[in-house]
């Protein structure tokens, strides 16, 4: 069993590196195997509305980490985003990925347990947490949580190495993620049934 970590920042071993590694080591010790995707600092587009992908099945702009991104996120059994909070919200440059990889793939992401991270310096973090879990909550996906909402505070990654609570919170989320994936690998019962989508606007229609 694999869980792909998803480093939303560009600084590639800051301080939401520092917190996801946490994830990753508690992972790791229960056996689970562990990939980083690191989004980087080059140029990701955002979602022009076109609707190709609902033909294609994949975004229909090849030039950037989008298509990438959405097949490692498919292939892990596991998933956690990880952003740095800019204006209490996820790294733009995270959110206008994810909003073309889940416009693209929602089908093949449903039921991937997923959890997201945050790392802010002093504010915001549940405002970015909660948008990060809008992208699992409206696509079927078990969310783990922890103890807290899953946040670490500091702008340096020492800094985020002495929130001793939110490390805490960080190796509860790799613990709680291996519990659900090792109880998902011993069977249970098969997924909900769908029902056809009752898609609703709010226009009066006569
Ligand atoms: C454009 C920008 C906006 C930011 N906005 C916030 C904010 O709203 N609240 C906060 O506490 N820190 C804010 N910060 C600080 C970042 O959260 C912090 O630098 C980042 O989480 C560090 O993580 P990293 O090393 O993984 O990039 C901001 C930083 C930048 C560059």
């Amino acid at each position: 069993m694999k869980v792909l970590l998803i480093n939303g920042s560009p600084r590639p071993a800051g301080c939401t590196y520092t917190a996801l590694r946490e994830v990753a080591d508690a992972l790791e010790a229960e056996g689970i195997e562990t990939e980083f995707f690191q989004i980087g600092t080059d140029p990701v587009r955002g979602c022009i509305e076109c609707w190709k992908c609902s033909k294609l099945g994949r975004c229909v702009f090849d030039d950037d980490i989008c298509n990438e991104m959405a097949e490692r996120m498919i292939a892990a059994d596991g998933i956690v985003i990880g952003s740095p909070v800019f204006y209490a919200a996820p790294a733009g440059q995270l959110c206008a990925l994810l909003d073309r990889v889940f416009y693209a793939q929602a089908p093949a992401l449903a039921y991937k347990p997923a959890a997201a991270i945050v790392n802010c310096r002093r504010g915001g973090a549940s405002a970015a947490f909660d948008r990060l879990n809008k992208y699992f909550t409206i696509n079927h996906m078990p969310v783990v949580s922890s103890q807290y909402w899953n946040s670490v505070h500091g702008r340096k990654p020492e800094e985020v190495l002495q929130d001793r609570e939110g490390m805490q919170t960080m190796r509860l989320v790799g613990k709680n993620m291996a519990w659900l994936l090792k109880n998902i690998e011993a069977g249970g019962v098969p997924v909900p049934e769908k029902e056809p989508w009752q898609m609703t606007d709010f226009c009066r229609k006569a």
